[in-house]
């Protein structure tokens, strides 16, 4: 979602005629698009303005008195909502200006003013409407590309700081989300992701989130359809016949757990219980047999017992994720969690447990992954090299799987690709003609 707000900031402040630098050292204006939704998120923001100083300092003792240039620093995104005063009181910390995740279209404002008066400027306003639907986000050239399709979160999950900082639901029109679709399909995007806190809650009129996926996959062009995430709780049928029924939607569901104790999940206010999650599982895979699951969890909730724990391995263990996103608990301000209850989980208790769940994962993953070897699976071409190796490719599957294979087919193109081997994290192979 940050990604996507940071193309939408992009496009506002390209409009107001601000251009952008590929070098840091060269910008007049620097903003961190920040995340709240853990601390170590936080910290590594308070770490980077830190650093931009730093460098800057360094630098302008190389320059001469009227070359030295300090650039403006701005906090934009969710951190700043959560954390308005404290960034603003926060002497130790040089910022500028900090605009929440409805207020991007004030930015050329607030940057004029802070640069004109030389005085902190701030916008946290959150909004019951603005959806940015009339910004054509600028995007980074590939072949996904985020749509935000609704902001905002009505669910009030105990640990999640989401609905202070972005406040309530709203989506955007089914036409609105198909115009921007058309013209991905003219500049060759292959595929689509659509974003949502929760996208079940999709609303517009009387079009829900299944509606807008059978929309979207008659767009000529676009290949695949992806959506991120749904909540357990309200998964609905018509859904799983879309993504059982329409090839361009594809056949993975990143489904958050959470927990598998019913006691914490009732203090999460996730309004589901272990058992209702694993019927919806098995609805899932007798619908979708093929269907790729993958999962957030949050270890050490307050008050989890070490068998309570152990539930959520049970659970791990039944279901048998494709992966998963394993986090340790983490106190956020303003939290109904934060308000309730102490963080009384050591930290050594959450680090052994989010290791055993990591290497549990692991060994799942493998063998999810390693099923497939001997399949030749339809493989969209995303990068022609890998971090590691220049002549190899890199795609993924419809479930999702990254793929590594020697130079095959073009950066936007479908191929067919024999699996050959596989580790917990990606499948590998070659072209099959
Ligand atoms: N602590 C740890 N993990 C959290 N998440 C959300 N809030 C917290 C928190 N306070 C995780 C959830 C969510 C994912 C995006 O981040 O697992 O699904
Ligand atoms: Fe946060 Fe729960 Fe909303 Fe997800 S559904 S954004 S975890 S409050």
């Amino acid at each position: 979602m940050n990604e996507a707000d940071t193309e939408i900031i992009r496009s506002i402040l390209a409009k107001a005629n601000y251009s952008f630098v590929s070098m840091e050292e060269e910008a007049d204006i620097i903003m961190l698009n920040t995340c709240a939704i853990r601390e170590n998120a936080h910290r590594k923001v308070y770490g980077r303005v830190h650093e931009i100083h730093h460098k800057h300092n360094e630098l302008n003792k190389l320059k001469k008195p009227n070359e030295r240039n300090t650039p403006l620093i701005g906090i934009l995104g969710c951190m700043a909502t959560n954390l308005r005063s404290e960034l603003l009181e926060n002497r130790g910390l040089k910022i500028d200006f900090i605009a929440g995740p409805d207020s991007y279209k004030r930015l050329p404002e607030l940057i004029r003013q802070a640069s004109e008066t030389g005085e902190k400027q701030f916008d946290v306003t959150l909004s019951e409407f603005e959806t940015y639907s009339d910004v054509y986000p600028t995007r980074t050239k590939g072949v996904n590309a985020w749509i935000a399709v609704m902001r905002g979160c009505n669910n009030f999950c105990t640990f999640c700081v989401v609905p202070y900082t972005r406040g309530r639901e709203r989506s955007r029109s089914v036409d609105n989300i198909i115009e921007e679709v058309k013209r991905l399909a003219d500049s060759d995007y292959k595929q689509v992701t659509l974003l949502g806190q929760n996208v079940n809650s999709y609303r517009h009129e009387n079009d829900d989130f299944a509606d807008l996926i059978e929309a979207v996959s008659k767009v000529n062009g676009i290949e695949r359809i992806r959506f991120t995430s749904p909540h357990p709780k309200d998964f609905p049928e018509k859904l799983l016949k879309v993504i059982t029924q329409n090839p361009k939607a594809c056949k993975h569901i990143h489904l958050p757990l959470q927990a598998g104790s019913n006691r914490i999940l009732d203090l999460m206010n996730r309004t589901y219980t272990q058992e209702e999650y694993l019927k919806l599982v098995e609805k899932i895979r007798t619908l979708i047999p093929n269907v790729a699951l993958t999962t957030d969890i949050i270890v050490g909730f307050p008050t989890e017992t070490e068998e309570e724990f152990q539930e959520t391995i049970n659970v791990m263990q039944q279901v048998q994720f494709d992966s998963a996103f394993i986090f340790k608990y983490s106190q956020r301000k303003g939290t109904i969690a934060s308000h309730k209850y102490s963080d009384d989980i050591s930290d050594e208790s959450k680090t052994e447990r989010i290791m055993q769940l990591n290497e549990l994962q692991k060994a799942i993953s493998f063998k999810r992954n390693h099923a497939h070897v001997g399949q030749v699976m339809d493989v969209l071409v995303e990068e022609e090299q890998t971090k590691h190796s220049k002549q190899d490719f890199q795609g993924r599957t419809d479930g999702n799987k990254l793929v590594i294979f020697p130079a095959a087919g073009k950066t936007g193109e479908f191929v067919p690709i024999k699996i050959t081997s596989a580790t917990p994290h990606a499948l590998k192979g070659h072209i099959v003609n």
